[in-house]
């Protein structure tokens, strides 16, 4: 069932440097937001009207440049902390001539000094270092719109977060644990409403009470 309708969720038409970047993410193993993740980012855009798009953990921009093209009017601001990939991200951003409305920023989320953002956002996605979302979480709330969503992705981490498999190595299953933390957190705070989705590879999206 889960397969059915992920090729219904298929993207079909797309942007042919699109499809040359998703290709370099394969080849390369850079992990970018799948289809039926992008589809549900689109779909979202469209319920909240969103002009003002935020995400934590670039990569090479695939999905900054989807959302850009995917609405015209939208404005994305997206940070990076790895140079490499910065780079990669500001060279696909300048092929499309979009870089009057994606500003990527080369900072470690965490430290950066919200001030510069200087915006409220109506999403705010979450899909950098997994171990950290409670961290980008709570220091980012105070940027989110009163109708704002934050949509985080990998929470089922390649189905390592629900199985009940022993896990050998120490730092995967650290790592796994943190996930399961930050779900936990997430389902009982109570100042969001949340639903936890079996698409991609497990994403949320959670609105204000
Ligand atoms: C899964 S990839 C992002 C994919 C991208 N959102 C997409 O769908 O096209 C995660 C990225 O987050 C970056 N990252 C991890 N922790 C970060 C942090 N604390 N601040 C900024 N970037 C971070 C990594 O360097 C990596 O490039």
């Amino acid at each position: 069932m889960k397969e059915y309708f992920r090729h219904l969720n298929k993207i079909n038409e797309q942007h042919p440097f699109i499809k040359k970047m998703k290709e370099s993410a394969i080849n390369n193993n850079i992990p970018i937001i799948n289809d039926e993740g992008l589809s549900l980012i689109f779909q979202l855009i469209k319920i909240t009207r969103a002009n003002y798009f935020l995400e934590i953990g670039t990569a090479i921009a695939y999905t900054a440049i989807n959302v850009a093209l995917y609405d015209e009017n939208i404005i994305v601001d997206t940070i990076e902390r790895d140079k490499k990939m910065y780079l990669n991200a500001l060279e696909n951003i300048k092929q499309l001539s979009l870089n009057d409305r994606i500003n990527i920023y080369n900072h470690d989320a965490l430290d950066l000094d919200i001030k510069v953002l200087n915006k409220k956002y109506d999403i705010i996605f979450i899909d950098a270092a997994k171990a950290q979302y409670q961290k980008f979480f709570e220091k980012y709330e105070s940027l989110l719109s009163d109708r704002g969503l934050f949509v985080c992705d990998n929470l089922l981490f390649h189905g390592l977060v629900e199985s009940d498999e022993e896990i050998k190595s120490r730092s995967l299953r650290s790592l796994v644990n943190k996930i399961r933390n930050f779900n936990s957190w997430l389902a009982n705070n109570k100042k969001y409403q949340t639903v936890f989705l079996n698409i991609g590879d497990g994403m949320a999206v959670s609105i204000k009470k």
